[in-house]
């Protein structure tokens, strides 16, 4: 049966799937993921191995084309990146506008959006040049947006980044550059950065990959698809979980470390606390990137000589889940966000500001499945509903209501 027509075949039936558990969307060649076995896979290739061997650099070439790049071609992309990686002065208006208490993926979202005001030539884009030419704007910009987001934040003066850098250590010096100081290359603050990102960069249909191609399907261009995807993100039920991870650890040990309480109020169907970081929609046997930041939280804690009290909480509370009968039945275990926040922290990164660094690693995913969309010339997303609402209703006249 041809799917497209498939409501006249069936008479009209249209199948109600809250929250997608079950319905895909459409068919992608770019992330595989098996929930049942912790398998997840770029490409092809095994998030371990991209995370243990790859730059993000790397990755982010390979969700987009399709293969690893050669060193020639991973230079060529990164020249072009670099040669987009200037922001208009007059965004620095919109960004001063926002009150210090606005919360980073407000502002990235809105200065992501802007990006279309102030680059309309890559806001039609059909051919193949023409998504090339927006990516890389993309890429080029939106480092700078997220240190500037930063640094704004925090009252620091903006820093313009170093072109002889390569492409994460310069998202790190616009983000840590401290003024009259020269800047100096942590091999293992480099390392830590490049690792989450990369576990972070897609993961097939989620919430903020399926709103980017949604909005992409109307054909709304690259940057307004991307700053959608942004503040889909920020929910705590998606990318803010890893901001509501570690203000959880923090309230646990505010409490006197007591595990067991929250444990049991994330049990207790009439309190609305749940375990943050913890439960999937997919993985229901352990979620493969956690495992991988929770053996890289410890050995940047050590590198970093950083000793955190939440990271024995957030171990603590994993063990209990493990050994017990609720989350056991349920299948809930840590997922991506659990211990990153944990190393963000370690960083020096802000906590309002962990999700924006999820959205930095998310943006190649976002653009990958933008592009793969759009090459696929798929057509406009526009789920039907069964409509439960009044029947037919004669008008009421102001006076009769
Ligand atoms: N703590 C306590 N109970 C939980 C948790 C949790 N973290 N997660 C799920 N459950 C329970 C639910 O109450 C439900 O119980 P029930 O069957 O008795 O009603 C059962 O487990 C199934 O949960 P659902 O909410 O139906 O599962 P769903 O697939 O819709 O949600 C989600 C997945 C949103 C990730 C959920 O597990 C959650 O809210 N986790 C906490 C937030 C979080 O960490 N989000 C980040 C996810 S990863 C990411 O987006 C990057």
């Amino acid at each position: 049966i041809d799917i497209a027509s498939l409501r006249a075949v069936t008479g009209g039936i249209t199948t109600i799937d809250p929250g997608f558990k079950n319905t895909g969307s459409c068919e992608s060649a770019i992330t595989f993921l098996n929930g049942e076995e912790g398998i997840l896979r770029y490409r092809g290739y095994s998030i371990e191995d991209l995370a243990e061997k790859a730059s993000f650099l790397e990755v982010v070439y390979l969700l987009i084309f399709g293969e690893l790049p050669t060193e020639e071609q991973l230079t060529k992309f990164h020249n072009d990146i670099k040669e987009e990686n200037h922001v208009d002065e007059d965004v620095k208006k919109i960004l001063n506008g926002f009150p210090k208490s606005a919360h980073p993926m407000g502002v990235l979202a809105s200065l992501t959006s802007a990006l279309t005001a102030f680059n309309p030539d890559a806001v039609n884009v059909d051919s193949e040049e023409d998504m090339y030419a927006a990516i890389v704007k993309l890429l080029g910009k939106f480092p700078v947006l997220v240190a500037w987001t930063m640094r704004t934040k925090m009252s620091k003066p903006l820093d313009y980044g170093d072109d002889s850098l390569d492409y994460v250590q310069n998202l790190h010096k616009m983000m840590f550059s401290k003024p009259n100081s020269e800047y100096k290359v942590d091999k293992a603050i480099i390392d830590a950065i490049d690792k989450l990102l990369i576990l972070h960069a897609d993961h097939e249909q989620n919430c903020s990959t399926s709103t980017v191609r949604i909005v992409g399907s109307s054909h709304a261009g690259l940057f307004a698809s991307i700053s959608a995807g942004i503040s889909a993100l920020w929910g705590p039920l998606h990318g803010g979980a890893n901001q509501a991870v570690i203000e959880m650890l923090e309230a646990i040990k505010a409490d006197g470390g007591d595990t067991k309480k929250y444990m049991a109020k994330a049990k207790d169907k009439e309190d609305p606390f749940r375990l943050m970081g913890f439960g999937h929609r997919v993985y229901k046997n352990f979620d493969p990137r956690a495992k991988i930041i929770k053996k890289a939280a410890d050995e940047v804690l050590e590198q970093l000589g950083v000793e955190d009290e939440v990271l024995a909480i957030a171990k603590g509370l994993e063990k209990e889940a493990l050994e017990d009968d609720y989350f056991v039945k349920r299948k809930l275990y840590p997922n991506v966000d659990f211990y990153s926040g944990i190393i963000y922290r370690a960083l020096g990164i802000p906590v309002e500001m962990f999700t924006v660094m999820f959205a930095m690693g998310r943006v190649p995913g976002w653009i990958a499945q933008w592009r793969e969309m759009r090459l696929r010339k798929e057509p406009i997303g526009r789920p039907r509903q069964v409509y439960i609402g009044e029947t037919l209703r004669a008008f009421k006249p102001m006076e009769e209501r």
